[in-house]
């Protein structure tokens, strides 16, 4: 049974089902889990959490006080997608495949809920953090179970979701390079949050500037460069916590004072939010857009690497491990003069990835698909760099992967 109870009356032991308050200011990614840690409690109590709710039948029951009226309340069983959730993380890890089709339902289901949320905003209602904050711990289980598959997914966007996608390839992306940058709990979970709102501000400028299939005029320009502040006002009208407001405020400076809307420099700009504009980047030009064609995981990384003062080098170094050189998708040409799609990457050597061969460069014919393992002892195939579909006319190579 489900019972509420004062946050000073948590114990170790006791399996954590809900907590009260505003789901921006907990101090976890997950509701619901067994308290182990001392520390954990405090944790909460001093995020200013007044109560909680603990399953009894998982873990310790609450001690009974004669003199006090026991405040208990049933609250409602949790939802399909709650279930689903806690199932998710208690799933052994599948192959490559498996856990891309993991992905995809979750980001199908998820990019409703982010729709959802930017919604709320444009019509000036309250954020219900309560459907949108648990996204960022469910993404974040998907990032430890295969960063890869959800990375891959989330990149692929069609014109009508493709903020909401963005949101969430940024949130997944940031919770890797925070994994990778080996940040604590909390500061993941702010890049979490802080990913999956960074530009929830667009929701408050002119759809048709959004939309505008074509460059924006400098009047539109600056327009839209007013979303950081917007979205800044709203999560804070929210009770989002500084970092994750701090984010959607600053995820368009740069390292060298050019960016907006503050100019703010080098350390100025905060470690989180130097990470969000590493990653929004990467995610706009690996993404495929009304006006410009989605440019090849490596190819993009390449460019980035070369544009002087806009991100901050040790960040970005470690973005790229994050993300890998030849993340699942990218399409590769090969020294026997194949064109390859990767289908899985090697965390021990980012250059030799496992691919599926399916081109002959020198026929300039297809041929049949064949799996390569290029980290294989026996294997002499090497990857000679990124290939541009649009070169070759490829579409739809997310067949190879998907
Ligand atoms: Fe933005």
């Amino acid at each position: 049974m489900t019972v509420k109870i004062s946050s000073t009356e948590l114990r170790v032991g006791m399996y954590l089902h809900k907590l009260g308050g505003s789901w921006l200011k907990h101090p976890f990614l997950r509701n619901r889990f067994l308290l182990e840690d001392q520390n954990d409690i405090k944790r909460i109590i001093q995020a200013g959490i007044k109560e909680a709710w603990i399953d009894e039948s998982r873990g310790l029951a609450r001690e009974l006080k004669q003199d006090t009226e026991q405040d208990q309340e049933q609250i409602d069983e949790p939802t399909t997608e709650e279930l689903l959730a806690e199932k998710v993380k208690e799933e052994p890890v599948g192959s490559i495949e498996e856990e891309i089709q993991r992905a995809r339902k979750f980001c199908n289901q998820a990019k409703e809920q982010v729709k959802e949320m930017f919604n709320e905003v444009r019509m000036g209602q309250s954020i219900d953090s309560e459907k949108i904050v648990p996204i960022v711990g469910e993404i974040e289980t998907l990032v430890q179970r295969n960063a890869s598959a959800i990375l891959s997914v989330a990149r692929l966007k069609t014109h009508d979701d493709y903020t909401y996608m963005h949101s969430i390839a940024v949130c997944a992306l940031m919770i890797s390079l925070a994994h990778h940058l080996k940040l604590d709990e909390e500061k993941t979970r702010l890049a979490g949050i802080g990913g999956l709102m960074h530009d929830l501000g667009k929701a408050l400028m002119p759809a048709d500037i959004l939309q505008k299939p074509g460059k924006l005029t400098d009047a539109e320009f600056v327009t839209v460069k007013k979303h950081p502040k917007a979205g800044a006002t709203v999560l804070q009208q929210n009770g989002a916590e500084l970092a994750v407001v701090d984010i959607a405020l600053h995820h368009h400076e740069k390292v060298n004072g050019s960016g907006y809307p503050d100019g703010l420099a080098g350390d100025e700009i905060s470690l989180l939010s130097r990470m969000a504009a590493i990653c929004d980047v990467y995610d706009a030009v690996t993404s495929e857009r009304p006006y410009k064609k989605a440019w090849e995981p490596a190819a993009a990384l390449q460019a980035m690497a070369k544009w002087e003062g806009h991100f901050d080098k040790k960040i970005f170094a470690t973005f790229v491990k994050s993300v890998g050189i030849y993340p699942v998708g990218a399409l590769v040409r090969l020294s026997n003069k194949r064109l390859a799609v990767v289908v899985e990457p090697n965390a021990s050597s980012l250059l030799k990835p496992k691919v599926k061969a399916f081109f002959s460069i020198t026929a300039k014919a297809a041929i049949p698909v064949k799996v390569i393992d290029l980290a294989a002892a026996s294997c002499q195939v090497t990857i000679e760099g990124p290939e541009n579909s649009d070169k070759w006319g490829f579409k739809e190579l997310e067949r190879f992967w998907q």
